[in-house]
């Protein structure tokens, strides 16, 4: 989604904000640009519909070279994916501004503008902010000041940069509802909406709370509050070199990230496993405390995340014998919900900053939930931060858009904390949770057994290269495995693929099934297995071609029009974390044999930050 970059310093700064947006691409975007206050003294922009790479070679034939600048790139939200609506924006020639987020009042205030005299040359809801702030500027004529009394008329979500041909000397910031980070050097200073954009720069950060305005110069900045108080923000330092990314030997982030899969699973576990048991207190000094009063658990999160909530609802309550609801953040945030007494309120998220699952948990506090557990894989995300309790997955920085790695070690999350809630409470058996946590031990390596099927998984992709839509069925924990397997083949693929429930098959789906509808499915050899098995054979009856993930025990073969890969044997607890390996493996070899962009798929986002 939408990227910032900003820098104020004594050299050239414009291989400083390219080099950075290209470093936030992985999260998706159609256009780009730089606006740069240039060593002649004016105000000039860049902007290219596409890639960063468009922009960096407009560049080249056209540099811009100056100290002070602000880039961007935009995932469309107001008006088409084109130059026009690409930022930075300007008001006149002297202020240019790049946003993240969505100003849901611009309609009223561009009508405001227009009456002004202001001329909108875009479709997005930014300009508005440009050109307010340039009314503003007629009325106080500090930046800063400016920007507060500006923010003041937005409603939405913003994370702001400016600059002005006028104060050459400062970038100014705001944040609400969008992250932005300041990034501290030697006699220079730069901003971003990530603070991976800036590692290249500096290794010392500041986070900007919400509410939160910024002026930024080459030895200073000054940042006030919500309530305009002048405020310190803690200065954060970095030095491990984990988040340089880099696709090794493997030919997309994707698949590299696939492969890393036991490595991050078994770094999720350090520390958080005792002999036999659990440790409660990986979830934080007082989850212990806060954990034996839980009676119910509601989780909420978007997209891949979502999934893994949908499995952990299938582990809470068959193994602790919780209630857990599952819902997705941009329904529950807008719903009058019924919070029953004792609920722990759970959000689950790779980045830590999607909006809706950031305003669920905002909503949460006032609806009376006994306190809030953050799974998450960013430790500097707003999502921790203002959760009661926090589990980081140890997935590592994660840049293909399909989620993968981010998956599995959040399904690993939520089984540790499974245990957890049945170890304090006491409604699972010790031998239970000791057979659970040597399974768990074992897990990296099964993980590495699936993903040696690779070459076999490869194979199959082949059936569905000329396929135009795809059903996934599973059954018990296995149908949201089978929702994450038909997500991860829609996002990169641009196969249509929609899941069922396997005993749903009759009720509807099955009208679909020809010769040119595979339907994939997983099959652990569990106690449902005999029932998909006959699913299966409805599917076969119609001419439909199998494709079935089973288990090495499960007795199941090859037949005419039925592809069976097995699968190692695993507990059957275990096995929504093993099942997904192939399904990943089957997504990406399909979007491979289509030519796709698998590791930035058309039209989608690594973090949605808006709603
Ligand atoms: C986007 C990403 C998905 C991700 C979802 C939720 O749609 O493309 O991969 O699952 O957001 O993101 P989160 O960071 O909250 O897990």
């Amino acid at each position: 989604m939408c990227g910032i970059v900003g820098a104020v310093a004594e050299r050239n700064i414009t291989a400083i904000l390219l080099e950075g947006l290209k470093r936030l691409e992985y999260r998706g975007y159609d256009s780009a640009g730089v606006a740069v206050f240039t060593n002649n003294g004016t105000l000039e922009r860049l902007r290219r519909n596409g890639k960063v790479a468009e922009l960096e070679q407009a560049l080249a034939g056209e540099p811009l070279v100056g100290r002070l600048g602000i880039a961007h790139t935009r995932w469309a939200t107001h008006g088409a994916p084109c130059e026009r609506n690409a930022h930075p924006h300007f008001s006149g020639s002297d202020l240019a501004v790049v946003h993240n987020g969505i100003i849901e009042n611009h309609e009223a205030l561009r009508e405001r503008l227009k009456g002004l005299g202001y001329v909108f040359t875009s479709d997005t809801d930014t300009e508005v902010i440009a050109h307010l702030l340039d009314h503003k500027l007629k009325e106080q004529s500090d930046l800063a000041a400016a920007l507060k009394s500006t923010v003041k008329e937005l409603h939405g979500a913003y994370g702001l940069a400016v600059i002005s041909a006028k104060q050459p000397d400062r970038l100014v910031a705001a944040r609400s509802g969008s992250p932005l980070v300041i990034g501290l050097g030697l006699g220079e200073n730069f901003l971003a909406s990530d603070q991976l954009a800036l590692r290249q720069v500096t290794d010392r950060f500041m986070y900007l709370e919400e509410g939160d305005i910024a002026e930024i110069r080459r030895d200073s900045v000054h940042i006030w509050d919500v309530n305009g108080q002048t405020v310190e923000r803690e200065t954060v330092q970095y030095r491990d070199g984990a988040e340089a990314a880099d696709k090794g030997e493997y030919r997309h982030y994707m698949l590299k990230e696939i492969h890393e899969q036991p490595a991050v699973v078994q770094r999720t576990l350090e520390n958080r496993l005792g002999h036999d048991h659990v440790l409660v207190q990986a979830f934080g000094p007082q989850a212990a405390e806060l954990f034996a009063k839980v009676r119910n658990v509601q989780i909420v999160a978007c997209g891949t995340s979502y999934h893994a909530g949908m499995v952990a609802r299938y582990w809470l309550e068959s193994l602790a014998g919780i209630p857990c609801q599952v819902e997705v953040a941009s329904e529950f945030r807008y719903r009058k919900v019924v919070v029953q007494p004792d609920t722990l309120f759970v959000t689950i998220s790779q980045s830590g900053e999607t909006a809706d699952t950031l305003a669920a948990l905002r909503n949460a506090k006032e609806l009376g939930f006994l306190g809030s557990l953050a799974i998450c894989n960013v430790g500097i995300s707003s999502l921790v931060r203002e959760s009661d309790l926090t589990l980081l997955t140890q997935a590592g920085r994660e840049i293909g858009v399909a989620s993968t790695k981010a998956f599995t070690t959040q399904l690993v999350g939520l089984l540790l904390l499974t245990l957890s809630l049945g170890q304090v409470r006491g409604t699972l058996e010790a031998g239970v949770e000791a057979q659970l946590v040597e399974e768990l031990r074992r897990l990296p390596t099964r993980l590495g057994e699936a993903l040696a099927m690779d070459t076999t998984i490869e194979k199959v992709a082949e059936l569905f290269a000329d396929k135009h839509h795809t059903l996934f069925l599973g059954r018990g924990a296995q149908f949201p495995v089978a929702m994450e397997g038909a997500l991860k083949l829609k996002e990169i693929s641009y196969i249509h693929a929609e899941a069922y429930p396997a005993g749903e098959l009759k009720h509807g789906p099955l009208a679909l099934v020809d010769n040119d509808m595979p339907v994939v499915t997983v099959a652990p050899n569990n106690e449902l297995l005999e029932k998909l098995k006959s699913n299966l054979q409805e599917v076969r009856a119609r001419g439909g071609e199998l494709v079935v993930f089973a288990d090495e025990q499960a007795n199941m073969s090859d037949g005419e029009g039925t592809h069976v890969i097995n699968m190692p044997h695993i507990h059957d607890v275990l096995a929504p974390i093993l099942y997904t390996i192939p399904l990943q493996l089957l997504s990406y070899y399909v979007a491979v044999l289509k030519g796709t962009d698998v590791d930035q798929p058309r039209n989608l986002a690594k973090s949605v930050t808006v709603e």
